[in-house]
Protein backbone atom coordinates (compact mmCIF):
# COMPACT_ATOMS: atom_id res chain seq x y z
CA UNK A 1 0.00 0.00 0.00
CA UNK A 2 2.76 2.46 0.42
CA UNK A 3 5.28 0.94 -1.78
CA UNK A 4 7.09 3.50 -4.14
CA UNK A 5 4.65 4.08 -7.20
CA UNK A 6 6.51 3.22 -10.16
CA UNK A 7 5.73 6.43 -12.23
CA UNK A 8 6.51 9.10 -9.47
CA UNK A 9 10.01 8.64 -8.59
CA UNK A 10 11.27 10.08 -5.40
CA UNK A 11 13.67 12.47 -5.01
CA UNK A 12 16.00 13.82 -2.12
CA UNK A 13 17.08 16.60 -1.69
CA UNK A 14 20.53 16.12 -2.95
CA UNK A 15 19.31 14.52 -6.11
CA UNK A 16 16.60 17.10 -6.16
CA UNK A 17 19.52 19.71 -6.54
CA UNK A 18 21.40 17.65 -9.07
CA UNK A 19 19.02 16.07 -11.80
CA UNK A 20 16.88 19.16 -11.50
CA UNK A 21 17.58 20.50 -14.61
CA UNK A 22 16.46 16.99 -16.00
CA UNK A 23 13.24 17.76 -14.81
CA UNK A 24 10.97 19.36 -17.49
CA UNK A 25 9.37 21.84 -15.47
CA UNK A 26 12.97 22.95 -13.84
CA UNK A 27 14.63 22.60 -17.38
CA UNK A 28 14.58 26.85 -18.14
CA UNK A 29 16.32 26.83 -14.08
CA UNK A 30 19.48 28.96 -13.87
CA UNK A 31 21.77 27.43 -11.54
CA UNK A 32 21.80 30.55 -9.85
CA UNK A 33 18.78 30.49 -8.63
CA UNK A 34 19.56 27.25 -6.48
CA UNK A 35 23.39 28.33 -5.72
CA UNK A 36 23.13 32.22 -5.74
CA UNK A 37 20.01 32.98 -3.27
CA UNK A 38 21.02 35.69 -0.96
CA UNK A 39 19.11 37.03 2.24
CA UNK A 40 17.54 39.52 -0.31
CA UNK A 41 15.90 36.89 -2.02
CA UNK A 42 14.66 35.25 1.45
CA UNK A 43 13.25 38.34 2.04
CA UNK A 44 9.81 37.60 3.66
CA UNK A 45 7.86 39.57 1.01
CA UNK A 46 7.65 40.48 -2.68
CA UNK A 47 6.63 43.69 -3.87
CA UNK A 48 2.93 43.93 -4.11
CA UNK A 49 2.40 40.28 -3.04
CA UNK A 50 -0.69 39.55 -1.43
CA UNK A 51 -0.20 37.35 1.35
CA UNK A 52 -1.57 34.56 3.81
CA UNK A 53 -0.73 32.46 6.61
CA UNK A 54 -1.53 29.04 6.73
CA UNK A 55 -1.22 26.56 9.91
CA UNK A 56 -2.80 23.02 10.41
CA UNK A 57 -3.11 21.00 12.99
CA UNK A 58 -3.51 23.53 15.80
CA UNK A 59 -6.90 23.28 18.08
CA UNK A 60 -5.07 20.69 20.92
CA UNK A 61 -6.80 20.22 23.49
CA UNK A 62 -4.40 18.63 26.11
CA UNK A 63 -2.44 21.64 26.57
CA UNK A 64 -1.96 24.69 24.46
CA UNK A 65 1.36 25.63 25.10
CA UNK A 66 2.54 24.87 21.59
CA UNK A 67 -0.24 26.15 19.89
CA UNK A 68 0.13 29.47 21.53
CA UNK A 69 3.93 29.61 20.82
CA UNK A 70 3.29 29.10 17.28
CA UNK A 71 0.22 31.31 17.17
CA UNK A 72 2.60 34.00 18.73
CA UNK A 73 5.28 33.41 15.94
CA UNK A 74 2.44 34.51 13.17
CA UNK A 75 1.37 37.69 15.25
CA UNK A 76 5.35 38.55 15.80
CA UNK A 77 6.48 37.93 12.00
CA UNK A 78 3.74 39.56 10.73
CA UNK A 79 5.01 42.38 12.88
CA UNK A 80 7.95 42.40 11.97
CA UNK A 81 8.13 41.54 8.56
CA UNK A 82 5.41 44.49 8.00
CA UNK A 83 3.00 42.03 6.23
CA UNK A 84 -0.46 42.40 5.75
CA UNK A 85 -1.88 39.04 5.43
CA UNK A 86 -5.14 38.68 3.51
CA UNK A 87 -6.49 35.64 4.75
CA UNK A 88 -5.71 32.73 6.91
CA UNK A 89 -5.91 28.99 6.26
CA UNK A 90 -6.48 26.50 8.82
CA UNK A 91 -5.86 23.38 7.67
CA UNK A 92 -7.68 20.79 9.77
CA UNK A 93 -7.77 19.03 12.95
CA UNK A 94 -9.10 22.23 14.05
CA UNK A 95 -10.69 20.94 16.82
CA UNK A 96 -8.99 17.80 19.22
CA UNK A 97 -10.97 16.30 21.77
CA UNK A 98 -14.59 17.47 23.07
CA UNK A 99 -16.15 20.87 22.01
CA UNK A 100 -18.69 20.90 24.34
CA UNK A 101 -21.83 23.57 23.10
CA UNK A 102 -20.36 23.37 19.36
CA UNK A 103 -20.80 26.71 17.89
CA UNK A 104 -20.82 27.88 21.65
CA UNK A 105 -17.83 26.36 23.03
CA UNK A 106 -15.88 28.85 24.66
CA UNK A 107 -12.65 27.25 22.59
CA UNK A 108 -13.81 29.40 19.75
CA UNK A 109 -13.00 32.52 21.74
CA UNK A 110 -9.96 31.50 23.22
CA UNK A 111 -8.01 29.07 20.74
CA UNK A 112 -9.18 30.84 17.99
CA UNK A 113 -10.53 34.70 17.72
CA UNK A 114 -8.23 35.73 20.44
CA UNK A 115 -5.18 33.27 19.43
CA UNK A 116 -5.13 34.70 15.67
CA UNK A 117 -6.58 38.15 16.08
CA UNK A 118 -8.58 40.16 13.91
CA UNK A 119 -6.35 42.87 14.46
CA UNK A 120 -3.56 41.34 12.92
CA UNK A 121 -5.34 38.39 10.73
CA UNK A 122 -7.92 40.96 9.18
CA UNK A 123 -9.01 38.48 6.32
CA UNK A 124 -11.43 35.43 5.90
CA UNK A 125 -10.03 32.47 8.09
CA UNK A 126 -10.13 29.44 5.12
CA UNK A 127 -11.07 26.60 7.03
CA UNK A 128 -11.12 22.67 5.87
CA UNK A 129 -11.94 19.39 7.95
CA UNK A 130 -9.49 17.22 9.71
CA UNK A 131 -10.29 13.67 11.37
CA UNK A 132 -10.56 15.12 14.50
CA UNK A 133 -12.82 17.60 13.91
CA UNK A 134 -14.91 14.71 12.40
CA UNK A 135 -15.67 13.29 15.54
CA UNK A 136 -19.08 13.45 17.76
CA UNK A 137 -17.35 14.58 21.27
CA UNK A 138 -19.96 15.62 22.43
CA UNK A 139 -21.73 16.63 19.31
CA UNK A 140 -20.66 15.94 15.55
CA UNK A 141 -17.44 18.72 15.83
CA UNK A 142 -18.04 19.13 11.62
CA UNK A 143 -21.61 20.74 12.37
CA UNK A 144 -20.30 22.97 14.75
CA UNK A 145 -18.04 24.11 12.37
CA UNK A 146 -20.63 24.58 9.47
CA UNK A 147 -22.33 26.63 12.33
CA UNK A 148 -20.13 28.66 13.84
CA UNK A 149 -19.41 30.00 10.16
CA UNK A 150 -22.69 31.33 9.94
CA UNK A 151 -22.38 33.77 12.60
CA UNK A 152 -22.02 37.83 11.17
CA UNK A 153 -18.94 38.51 13.49
CA UNK A 154 -16.64 35.71 13.05
CA UNK A 155 -13.69 35.18 10.35
CA UNK A 156 -14.16 31.72 10.02
CA UNK A 157 -14.94 30.95 6.64
CA UNK A 158 -16.60 27.20 6.33
CA UNK A 159 -19.50 27.11 3.28
CA UNK A 160 -20.12 23.55 3.05
CA UNK A 161 -17.28 20.75 3.37
CA UNK A 162 -16.04 21.24 0.43
CA UNK A 163 -15.96 24.74 -1.62
CA UNK A 164 -14.13 26.75 -3.62
CA UNK A 165 -12.56 30.53 -3.41
CA UNK A 166 -10.29 33.09 -4.91
CA UNK A 167 -7.54 35.03 -3.13
CA UNK A 168 -6.96 37.65 -2.98
CA UNK A 169 -10.54 38.69 -3.35
CA UNK A 170 -9.65 41.92 -5.31
CA UNK A 171 -7.54 40.99 -8.69
CA UNK A 172 -8.13 37.31 -7.58
CA UNK A 173 -4.42 35.38 -8.72
CA UNK A 174 -5.12 32.02 -7.19
CA UNK A 175 -8.04 29.84 -7.67
CA UNK A 176 -8.63 27.97 -4.60
CA UNK A 177 -10.81 24.29 -3.69
CA UNK A 178 -10.80 23.81 -0.38
CA UNK A 179 -11.44 19.76 -0.11
CA UNK A 180 -12.83 16.98 2.32
CA UNK A 181 -10.42 14.26 2.44
CA UNK A 182 -12.00 12.60 5.36
CA UNK A 183 -12.42 9.38 3.13
CA UNK A 184 -15.00 6.32 4.47
CA UNK A 185 -12.58 3.68 6.84
CA UNK A 186 -10.84 0.75 5.19
CA UNK A 187 -13.66 -1.44 6.02
CA UNK A 188 -16.19 0.84 4.11
CA UNK A 189 -18.00 1.95 6.87
CA UNK A 190 -17.84 5.63 8.13
CA UNK A 191 -18.75 5.33 11.54
CA UNK A 192 -16.81 3.95 14.52
CA UNK A 193 -17.95 4.83 17.83
CA UNK A 194 -17.15 8.89 18.17
CA UNK A 195 -14.91 9.34 14.91
CA UNK A 196 -16.88 9.36 11.36
CA UNK A 197 -16.21 10.78 8.10
CA UNK A 198 -17.84 10.92 4.70
CA UNK A 199 -20.22 8.54 3.67
CA UNK A 200 -19.09 6.47 0.08
CA UNK A 201 -22.04 8.47 -1.32
CA UNK A 202 -20.06 12.09 -0.07
CA UNK A 203 -17.50 10.90 -1.44
CA UNK A 204 -18.68 9.99 -4.71
CA UNK A 205 -20.24 13.75 -5.25
CA UNK A 206 -17.67 15.54 -3.83
CA UNK A 207 -15.08 13.97 -6.84
CA UNK A 208 -17.20 14.33 -9.75
CA UNK A 209 -17.53 17.99 -8.38
CA UNK A 210 -13.83 18.09 -7.80
CA UNK A 211 -13.36 17.38 -11.71
CA UNK A 212 -15.80 19.71 -12.66
CA UNK A 213 -14.19 22.55 -11.02
CA UNK A 214 -10.67 21.74 -12.35
CA UNK A 215 -12.51 21.72 -16.04
CA UNK A 216 -13.15 25.18 -15.46
CA UNK A 217 -11.42 27.78 -17.72
CA UNK A 218 -8.19 28.86 -15.30
CA UNK A 219 -9.25 32.56 -15.01
CA UNK A 220 -6.07 33.02 -12.56
CA UNK A 221 -2.25 32.35 -13.10
CA UNK A 222 -2.54 29.27 -10.12
CA UNK A 223 -4.70 26.67 -8.93
CA UNK A 224 -4.15 25.84 -5.39
CA UNK A 225 -5.71 22.41 -3.94
CA UNK A 226 -6.29 22.00 -0.18
CA UNK A 227 -7.03 19.15 2.37
CA UNK A 228 -6.39 17.79 5.28
CA UNK A 229 -4.96 14.71 4.45
CA UNK A 230 -1.53 14.43 2.62
CA UNK A 231 -1.56 12.94 -0.57
CA UNK A 232 1.81 12.28 -0.24
CA UNK A 233 3.89 12.66 2.98
CA UNK A 234 7.11 11.47 5.19
CA UNK A 235 5.48 11.59 7.87
CA UNK A 236 4.16 8.96 10.03
CA UNK A 237 0.89 8.34 7.87
CA UNK A 238 2.63 8.25 4.84
CA UNK A 239 1.03 8.55 1.33
CA UNK A 240 -2.47 8.11 1.23
CA UNK A 241 -3.80 5.55 -0.95
CA UNK A 242 -7.30 6.55 -1.85
CA UNK A 243 -6.24 10.24 -2.36
CA UNK A 244 -3.41 8.82 -4.53
CA UNK A 245 -5.68 6.90 -6.65
CA UNK A 246 -8.21 9.47 -7.37
CA UNK A 247 -7.30 12.91 -6.54
CA UNK A 248 -3.33 12.46 -7.98
CA UNK A 249 -4.32 11.66 -11.50
CA UNK A 250 -6.94 14.80 -11.46
CA UNK A 251 -3.93 16.97 -10.31
CA UNK A 252 -1.84 15.63 -13.06
CA UNK A 253 -4.40 16.37 -15.50
CA UNK A 254 -5.50 19.43 -14.90
CA UNK A 255 -1.86 20.82 -13.98
CA UNK A 256 -2.32 21.56 -9.88
CA UNK A 257 0.23 23.61 -9.15
CA UNK A 258 -0.13 23.40 -5.05
CA UNK A 259 -1.56 20.85 -2.59
CA UNK A 260 -1.63 22.21 1.15
CA UNK A 261 -2.36 19.80 3.66
CA UNK A 262 -1.72 18.80 7.13
CA UNK A 263 -2.09 16.01 9.17
CA UNK A 264 1.44 14.77 9.69
CA UNK A 265 2.69 17.03 12.41
CA UNK A 266 5.69 18.70 11.02
CA UNK A 267 6.50 20.96 7.82
CA UNK A 268 7.20 19.31 4.60
CA UNK A 269 7.98 20.40 0.98
CA UNK A 270 7.91 17.54 -1.62
CA UNK A 271 8.41 17.64 -5.20
CA UNK A 272 7.98 14.45 -7.55
CA UNK A 273 9.98 14.60 -11.07
CA UNK A 274 7.35 15.21 -13.73
CA UNK A 275 4.34 16.15 -11.54
CA UNK A 276 3.19 19.93 -12.18
CA UNK A 277 1.79 19.70 -8.37
CA UNK A 278 3.93 20.28 -5.38
CA UNK A 279 2.79 18.73 -2.24
CA UNK A 280 3.49 21.56 0.79
CA UNK A 281 2.48 20.24 4.11
CA UNK A 282 1.90 22.76 7.19
CA UNK A 283 0.94 20.49 10.20
CA UNK A 284 2.68 22.51 12.83
CA UNK A 285 -0.33 24.52 14.71
CA UNK A 286 0.10 22.93 18.01
CA UNK A 287 -0.55 19.26 17.92
CA UNK A 288 2.14 16.64 19.63
CA UNK A 289 4.63 16.54 17.05
CA UNK A 290 5.57 13.56 15.21
CA UNK A 291 8.73 11.59 13.72
CA UNK A 292 9.25 11.44 10.30
CA UNK A 293 9.02 8.29 8.73
CA UNK A 294 10.95 8.92 5.40
CA UNK A 295 14.21 11.01 5.74
CA UNK A 296 14.26 14.58 3.59
CA UNK A 297 17.77 12.59 1.69
CA UNK A 298 15.17 10.64 0.63
CA UNK A 299 11.91 12.19 -0.86
CA UNK A 300 11.78 16.20 -0.48
CA UNK A 301 13.38 18.88 -0.61
CA UNK A 302 12.05 19.38 3.21
CA UNK A 303 10.65 17.44 5.42
CA UNK A 304 11.34 18.35 9.27
CA UNK A 305 9.36 17.82 12.97
CA UNK A 306 9.08 20.87 13.73
CA UNK A 307 6.33 23.46 15.31
CA UNK A 308 5.66 26.06 13.21
CA UNK A 309 3.76 27.84 10.22
CA UNK A 310 3.35 28.52 6.80
CA UNK A 311 3.29 31.38 4.87
CA UNK A 312 2.13 32.12 1.24
CA UNK A 313 2.93 35.19 -1.23
CA UNK A 314 1.91 35.73 -4.88
CA UNK A 315 1.92 37.83 -7.73
CA UNK A 316 1.28 37.58 -11.47
CA UNK A 317 4.69 36.12 -11.74
CA UNK A 318 5.37 33.90 -8.61
CA UNK A 319 4.12 31.93 -5.78
CA UNK A 320 6.63 32.06 -2.70
CA UNK A 321 5.95 29.19 -0.13
CA UNK A 322 8.21 29.27 3.49
CA UNK A 323 7.78 27.09 6.61
CA UNK A 324 8.78 29.31 10.03
CA UNK A 325 9.34 28.35 12.84
CA UNK A 326 7.79 29.76 15.88
CA UNK A 327 10.99 31.71 16.52
CA UNK A 328 10.19 33.74 12.90
CA UNK A 329 13.34 31.88 10.92
CA UNK A 330 12.61 30.85 7.37
CA UNK A 331 13.05 27.48 7.69
CA UNK A 332 12.24 26.44 3.99
CA UNK A 333 11.27 28.80 1.25
CA UNK A 334 11.02 28.43 -2.31
CA UNK A 335 9.51 29.76 -5.95
CA UNK A 336 7.38 28.64 -8.44
CA UNK A 337 5.94 30.56 -11.50
CA UNK A 338 3.24 29.39 -13.40
CA UNK A 339 5.09 27.97 -15.85
CA UNK A 340 6.29 25.49 -12.69
CA UNK A 341 9.72 26.52 -12.40
CA UNK A 342 10.78 26.20 -8.78
CA UNK A 343 13.14 28.03 -7.05
CA UNK A 344 14.66 27.09 -3.83
CA UNK A 345 15.46 30.11 -1.83
CA UNK A 346 16.34 28.59 1.88
FE1 LIG B 1 -3.59 16.22 13.51
ZN1 LIG C 1 -5.25 14.86 11.18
Amino acid sequence: MEAPLPHLNSVSRRRFLRQSFAFSALASLGSSAWAGASASTQAASDAGAAELLMVGDWGYDDDQAAQSQVASGMRRYVGDKALTPQALLMLGDNWYGELTGGAQSPRWKTQFEQMYPADVFRGPAYAILGNHDYQKWPDSKVEAELAYAMNAHTRWTMPSRWYTFEFPAKDPLITFIALDSNMPFKDGTSEHGKDFTLTSAQQAEQLVWLEEELKRPRTTPFLVVMGHHPVYSDGPHGDHPVLVRDWDPMFQKYKVDVYLGGHDHDLQHLEFEGHPTTHFLSGGGGADLYNLKVDQTTRGPFAQKVYGFSHLSVTERQLTLRHIDPSGRILHAFTKTPEGKISILT
